[in-house]
């Protein structure tokens, strides 16, 4: 992950890194560094711990130098300490470095036996010594381009040189990296967000180039070190307001914003004056996709699985899931009429990239379900369905969950109608059902206090377990992994159904178990297998909907009813619950909930 900065101005550069810095902090925040040119020397800044630490340092304070660059880090070679932050500088050359040196190992023996002398744990330090080693025969073009070729891996560099006060280079390979353009200086950053209260003209770079950075203007190279010309895009110069508003984290609004960003998708996708789905320019036509295979990372894989469901019950394509980073290993049976649909919050992340680059290079149909529309997975994706739900700054995903799931399910609909396999005054009662969700979220937030009690019991335990069956099935596991990163408590999705087959053996006296039973086809099933824990002494939060029959079951310790709707949506509104049940037991436990210990919003390593 990691963001990096870089800025070349005839102003001073510190305080803008910073802020820039701390708008990447959402890639890592381990620890922060910077580095500008003053005097002819570099000046380097490191400090363990968050970009406001940094920024209180004396030192950076009075930080001189019209060019500089900047980090933010989440580890990945050595301890998230000052000394392993980035920027890595030797007496000429200063870099920061976002992705993975997979050769440093022999490249830092390599470079050690020509004496250079190495101060981390990193694997970006080899970075630095090449280039220092390479500047003693050659100009900046090659040493770089030299350099480049002998990586192994992924990367995304800044480097800022001692003699060069005019030049940042940048370079990229398998992580994204941005050029932006601005008066009387240029940018360079991890994405364009950290650009955007400075430019609005991005230029991105692709796979294997990098790229020269003047105060006044930008050159482009292959590879090869042969100039290339490149496009700058213009992003729309709106700034998206990103303050928290009255809540304590980022994560509660985004939680609470979920009937507002499930009825922007919803508007943006649903022609309720023809009662259809609107994706303009699908560019394949129906009888060309037989099967379907959605790919994802975490919170956006359960989004996938949550789809298999939907497809498969209404649609008569076939459907495969797959965890990205296994997906890219795999020996996969590439297949014509297969649509790929890659989903990812953040459109950045390594391995969702990797697999959607895989179906490219073997010509397959490949869709992006994304909310950062100008990420490297919807730029590369051959076609794009945004998930509106505004940017979404806590770690843990919330509201891009409903609204890739809300997005699948509409795709679904429409393939569904479009193949005949649903009927259109079904289709049409469904996109009813629909429109009234927002309404049955806003409404189903109102559980509160309640799980505000039985987080008590969620935060004493030493484990937990979330069970549920068919549709409930993924925000089983979805509601786990909430649990989990938010206040570092075990907790386990589990098919409700597969109980008996091992770990009813985890279930002891007081542990607590989320049943997910909402009124749907499974619920007799579920029900049954709710008897199973409890009558092993687990204390059961039943999540079910509201409903005139009551549930016929003793020693169920505690009951939320979310609304009720149609069997397809109802894993809507269970997620909602599971979210706030995540989000308190962290409250309480006082963990850092927008950014829980060693994880980052964008996952750009593999
Ligand atoms: C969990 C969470 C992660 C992400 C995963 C993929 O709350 O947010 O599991 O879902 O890292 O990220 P994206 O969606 O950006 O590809």
């Amino acid at each position: 992950m990691c963001g990096i900065i870089g800025i070349n101005s005839y102003k001073p550069v510190s305080v803008s890194i910073i802020n820039s810095l701390k708008k990447l902090e959402y890639r890592g925040y381990d620890s922060a560094g910077i580095a500008t040119l003053s005097s002819g020397l570099i000046n380097e800044v490191k400090s363990e711990g968050r970009v406001d630490k940094l920024e209180k340092n004396s030192l950076v304070q009075g930080m001189e130098g019209t060019i500089g660059i900047g980090h933010v880090r989440w580890a990945t070679h050595g301890l998230p300490n000052s000394v392993n932050a980035h920027p890595h500088s030797s007496q000429n050359v200063s870099v920061v470095h976002n992705g993975i040196i997979e050769n440093s190992t022999l490249l830092k023996k390599l470079l050690v036996s020509k004496g250079h002398k190495f101060k981390s744990q990193t694997d970006t330090e080899v970075i630095v010594h090449l280039i220092t080693e390479h500047l003693k025969t050659y100009d900046i073009v090659s040493s770089i381009q030299k350099t480049l070729k002998s990586l192994h891996g992924s990367f995304a560099l800044g480097i800022i040189f001692k003699d060069q006060p005019d030049l940042i280079v940048g370079a990229r390979r398998g992580s994204p990296l941005a050029v932006g353009y601005g008066p009387n200086e240029n940018y360079l950053g991890s994405d364009s967000y950290a650009l955007k209260s400075m430019t609005n003209k991005i230029t991105y770079l692709d796979d294997g180039e990098f790229c020269i950075i003047k105060k006044d203007y930008v050159e482009f190279f292959n590879e090869e070190g042969i100039k290339i010309n490149k496009k700058v895009l213009e992003l729309s110069s709106d700034e998206e307001k990103y303050d928290k508003g009255d809540y304590k984290h980022f994560m509660a609004k985004e939680i609470e914003e979920q009937p507002i960003t499930l009825k922007n998708g919803i508007k943006e996708y649903i022609d309720n004056s023809n009662n259809d789905v609107n994706i303009y320019n699908f560019p394949w036509k129906v009888n060309e996709i037989s099967s379907i295979s959605l790919i994802g990372c975490g919170t956006a894989y359960h989004s996938c699985l949550m789809a298999k469901y939907w497809f498969e019950q209404l649609t008569s394509l076939d459907v495969n899931v797959d965890i990205a980073s296994e997906f890219r290993y795999r020996k996969n049976r590439f297949k014509k009429e297969t649509l790929y649909i890659f989903v990812s919050q953040s459109g950045e992340t390594a391995d969702t990239y990797a697999a959607l680059d895989l179906c490219k290079k073997n010509g397959m149909k490949t869709c992006a379900v994304v909310n950062v529309i100008e990420s490297s997975i919807a730029r590369d994706s051959e076609f794009v369905l945004p998930i509106h739900c505004g940017t979404e700054i806590g770690v843990a995903s919330t509201k891009a969950f409903l609204n890739q799931i809300l997005i699948l399910y509409i795709l679904c609909l429409k393939l569904g109608l479009l193949r005949k396999d649903i009927k259109k005054d079904v289709f049409t009662q469904k996109l009813k059902d629909l429109n009234n969700l927002p309404k049955l979220a806003e409404q189903t937030l109102l559980i509160d206090n309640k799980i505000q009690t039985v987080s008590n019991t969620f935060n004493k335990a030493k484990g937990s377990m979330f069970l549920g069956r068919g549709f409930s099935y993924p925000i089983a596991l979805e509601g786990a992994l909430k649990l989990k990163e938010l206040s570092y408590i075990h907790a386990e999705g589990y098919p409700a159904g597969e109980m008996k087959h091992g770990p009813l053996a985890l279930i002891e006296e007081g542990m607590p178990v989320v049943v997910l039973a909402p009124r749907d086809s499974y619920y007799k099933k579920t029900i049954s297998n709710m008897q199973e824990v409890i009558a092993r002494g687990a204390k059961v939060l039943l999540i079910t909907n509201k409903s005139k029959d009551e549930v016929v079951s003793e020693n169920i310790w505690e009951t939320l009813e979310v609304e009720s709707t149609n069997e397809d949506l109802l894993p809507f509104l269970l997620t909602i619950p599971l979210q706030k049940l995540a989000y308190y037991s962290a409250l309480k436990k006082g963990f850092d909930i927008d950014k829980p210990r060693n994880l980052a919003k964008s996952v750009t390593v593999e």
